[in-house]
Order: structure tokens, then C-alpha cells, then sequence
């Protein structure tokens, strides 16, 4: 019982995600070492569930370590340059031959439909195609790259023609010329470029690592562009480190910035090895990656209707506990657009609101709260300033609170006790004996 419990409280919980989430464009990078994994075929249960909830999927797959082993098979001895591999003839059949291999290995998942497995009702259709135009990089210091390709182009309409008929998109690391060659491209860059091109919601990028740790250890969910910039700047020396992980986070860490920069809002990097690591960092609260994000993802604004369940949720424990005045569900409805709340990726996180006493030009901040797993962020004070704001603009010249137990809180936000006899007559009348509360007002500012 305890397991359905946790099961419906885990799904109601992800419910405003998946509202939030649902017809978001995803590019998912699955890097050939992501292919090779054991947990590779967790993967491709995800993928199929993100479909089935209405995600429009673009799936980016790469297949450096199967190249390799062709390479090997054939006693050919990879080369580089200056990082980039030396796409000779011989090399870009290999390149031809894993890429096609992979495709068809993906397909083959994504169309298992055997009861009794996660796949089962499925339905899943793929499409693949000639979606990238590449040239050849060229020359580099006198060495030719030869079939070493870049992105010239993505064919982003055609690409979301394909998603509209709700198939998901697969795209290899071979690009296609003009002049009918093809070229070997970077899969993270093919990612990153699809993902801009479509204005992608989100960039995900599946790595060893569960994403980027502190210096403590534990995974940072979320970094700000600058942040990440500043953290690669000390990870750049390690692009070229022989130790692989730390290689592959930088390099990661550079392509989400790089989309970030060209306008992708949230890109995030994501374990390919922990069972799950997609569907949590993208369902739950706490993530299980990290989130690279332009700017600040959080918003303060007005409540509306669509709002009240997340209000419910936020203050339902803050009711129980006493530290707010109980409301009703219809009394909620009623009073909605008192209300101000911070959302963040579709679900609130803060709410305040402001009852206005017109006639004594001066208002009730009432019902302030931030949910627990976001204390520290100073998204009360946030809160307050907007609450102030709309005060002012409704003409109101102070701000009154009752509290039982945040009184501090308020002292150090510029609020001072005052008799209860010093409300607005209205308030006096309805003022509560029992619950004995303690009375702050502050002066506005205009
Ligand atoms: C009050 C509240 C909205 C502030 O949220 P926040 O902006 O995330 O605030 P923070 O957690 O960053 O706290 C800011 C500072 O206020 C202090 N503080 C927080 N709650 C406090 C309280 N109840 N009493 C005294 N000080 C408090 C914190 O210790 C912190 O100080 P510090 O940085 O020196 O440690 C939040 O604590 C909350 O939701 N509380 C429960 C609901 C509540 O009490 N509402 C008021 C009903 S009238």
C-alpha cells in the first residue's frame, strides 16, 4: 500500500510537467557510447513514454566508439587533427556502415510492442531523411580533412512537417552536399544545431556523468549560462584530457552553451547509464541532471484560475501546520486575482496576495509562502516587491500583515508592530482572538 501511496503521489506530483510539457520540441543527443550502454535499452523506454506524452521528439545518435571498431575490424588506425577525425574514403564507409547499423538498431527498439514491456501499445513511427546539408571543413594547417564535415544547414521545416504527424525524428551524424557527397559530422554539434534551427523547448544531452558536480560532489541541477561559461573556462584544459569523463562533461558543458547562447532555453545534461535519469530530471522537482538555462526560468506573476491546484498544493502543509489561516477551494476561486505566484517550469513554487481596503488606502499582505524545496532564495522578498507594486498601483499608501510566526520575517522586510486596534475597521471586526496574531504594517514608498 505504502508503494501505491508513493506511485500516486510521484504521478499527481509530475502532473503539471507533463501539462507543462506536453508538444515542447526535445532534441535528445544519444552519443554511440549512450548506444553502446547497458542501460541503453531504459533509454529507449523513456523515449517511447516522452512520445506517448506528447512530446515532439528529435533523436541525434552518433557512433564514434562503432566507428572505431570498424576501424579496428579493418586494421585502419583512426586519424586526428587537432581533435577532429581525418575523414578518409575508407573512414566515412565505416562512419556509413555504423550510423545505418544504429538507425535500424533504433528503429528495431522503438517498434518493440511485446506485452508485457514498457514498449507495449506503443506505436511509435520514425522518420529519417535528408535533413542535414553539410560541406567539408576543409583544410586545417595543410591537412585535409577530407569527408570531416560541418553543418551547412538543418531543414527545420521539413523536420517539423515530419513531427506535426506525430513521428519522431531521426537524425544521423552523416550530412549530405549539394554535390551529392557526404560528410561526417560532430554529433554535438548536429544536436545543438538541430535544436536551434527548430527552436527547440529543450536540448538533451545524454553523457557518462549525471551532469556537473560541485566541489562537494553532489550534482549542481541547475547553472545559469554565465555560470556554465565560467565552469568550462576551468574545464576547457580538459577537452583534450586523456581521462574520458572529464573530456566528455566539457564538451558537453560547451555544446549546451553554445545552444543556450543561439537561443535554446533549457538544455540539460543527463546520465545515459542510471536507469531513469531522463524521465526524473524532466518530471520531478529535483531533477537528476543538470539544467544549463539562460536566464532565470522563474516567473512572478498575476494567479489565474489554471493556478488554484498549485496554490492548493503549495499551502495545503502551511494550513495543517497552522502557520496560515485555512482557505477553501471555492474561497480561493473567488479571491484568485488577489493573488501573485512564482512559477517555475509549470508549477508554482510562491504565492502571496494583496486585499485591498480601498476606502483606508491600505492593503493585507496575505498568504505568503514558498515551498520548502525553495526557501533560501529570497523568493519572498521577490514576492513582496510585486505585491507592493500592485499596492501602490492600486493606490494604497501601506501594508499591513498578520503573523503567528514569521514575525522576523517581516521586521527585517521593513515592517513594524502595531495595535490590532489600528486595522481598518473591516479587519478589526473579523480579527481572530484565538489565533492571537501579532500585527505588522509597512509604509509604501512612492
Ligand atoms: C516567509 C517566507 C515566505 C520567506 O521565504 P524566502 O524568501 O525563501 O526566505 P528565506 O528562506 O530566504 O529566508 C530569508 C531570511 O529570513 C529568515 N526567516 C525565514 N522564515 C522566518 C521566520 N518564520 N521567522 C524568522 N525569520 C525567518 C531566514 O532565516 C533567512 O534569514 P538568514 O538568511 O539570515 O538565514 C518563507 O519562509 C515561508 O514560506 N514561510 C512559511 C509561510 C509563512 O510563514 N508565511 C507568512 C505567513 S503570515
Amino acid at each position: 500500500m505504502a508503494d501505491v501511496n508513493q506511485y500516486v503521489n510521484w504521478f499527481r506530483q509530475s502532473s503539471p510537467y507533463i501539462n507543462a510539457m506536453r508538444n515542447n520540441t526535445v532534441v535528445i543527443m544519444l552519443s554511440g557510447e549512450a548506444i553502446k550502454d547497458p542501460n541503453f535499452d531504459n533509454v529507449i523506454h523513456d523515449i517511447a513514454l516522452l512520445n506517448n506524452l506528447g512530446i515532439r521528439l528529435v533523436l541525434v545518435f552518433g557512433a564514434r566508439p562503432q566507428i572505431e571498431e570498424k576501424l579496428a575490424e579493418q586494421g585502419i588506425i583512426a586519424q586526428l587533427h587537432h581533435r577532429r577525425r581525418i575523414t578518409t574514403t575508407e573512414t566515412l564507409r565505416c562512419a556509413i556502415e555504423a550510423s545505418g547499423t544504429i538507425r535500424a538498431l533504433i528503429e528495431a527498439k522503438l517498434s518493440t510492442g511485446l506485452i508485457n514491456t514498457p514498449m507495449h501499445g506503443s506505436k511509435i513511427r520514425l522518420a529519417s531523411g535528408n535533413f542535414v546539408t553539410a560541406r567539408p571543413v576543409g583544410v586545417f594547417d595543410g591537412v585535409d580533412l577530407c569527408y570531416t564535415g560541418e553543418i551547412r544547414r538543418i531543414d527545420h521545416r521539413a523536420i517539423k512537417q515530419t513531427l506535426d504527424l506525430n513521428t519522431i525524428v531521426l537524425l544521423s551524424t552523416i550530412g549530405y552536399s549539394p554535390t551529392g557527397e557526404m560528410f561526417n559530422l560532430p554529433v554535438e554539434q548536429v544536436a545543438a544545431k538541430a535544436a536551434i534551427a527548430l527552436g527547440a523547448d529543450k536540448l538533451i544531452l545524454m553523457g557518462r556523468d549525471q551532469g556537473i558536480t560541485d566541489s562537494s560532489g553532489s550534482t549542481r541541477s541547475e547553472l545559469l549560462c554565465g555560470t556554465a561559461q565560467r565552469l568550462l573556462n576551468q574545464y576547457q584544459h580538459q577537452i583534450d584530457d586523456p581521462d574520458q569523463a572529464q573530456s566528455e562533461i566539457a564538451t558537453l558543458l560547451q555544446t549546451a552553451i553554445a545552444a543556450c547562447d543561439a537561443g535554446v532555453p533549457r538544455c540539460h545534461l543527463v546520465s545515459y547509464k542510471e536507469d531513469g535519469a531522463m524521465l526524473a530530471e524532466l518530471y520531478t522537482r529535483e531533477g537528476s541532471g543538470t539544467m544549463i538555462t539562460q536566464e532565470s526560468y522563474e516567473q512572478v506573476r498575476d494567479a489565474g484560475v489554471d493556478d488554484i491546484g498549485g496554490i492548493i498544493e503549495l499551502i495545503s502543509p502551511l494550513e495543517e501546520n497552522g502557520t496560515l489561516v485555512r482557505r477553501s477551494r471555492e474561497r480561493l476561486e473567488a479571491e484568485i486575482e488577489q493573488f501573485i505566484v512564482i512559477e517555475r517550469d509549470g508549477a508554482i513554487i510562491a504565492c502571496a496576495a494583496l486585499y485591498s481596503f480601498d476606502e483606508d488606502k491600505i492593503g493585507e499582505l496575505a498568504c505568503i509562502a514558498v515551498n520548502n524545496d525553495y526557501l533560501g532564495g529570497n523568493r519572498g522578498e521577490a514576492l513582496l516587491k510585486a505585491v507592493e507594486k500592485r499596492a501602490l498601483k492600486n493606490n494604497l499608501s501601506a501594508l499591513f500583515v498578520l503573523t503567528t510566526r514569521t514575525a522576523h520575517w517581516f521586521l527585517e522586510q521593513g515592517f513594524s508592530a502595531i495595535d490590532v486596534k489600528q486595522l481598518p475597521r473591516e479587519k478589526q471586526l473579523i480579527y481572530n482572538l484565538q489565533r492571537n496574531s501579532n500585527v505588522f504594517l509597512k509604509q509604501l514608498a512612492s
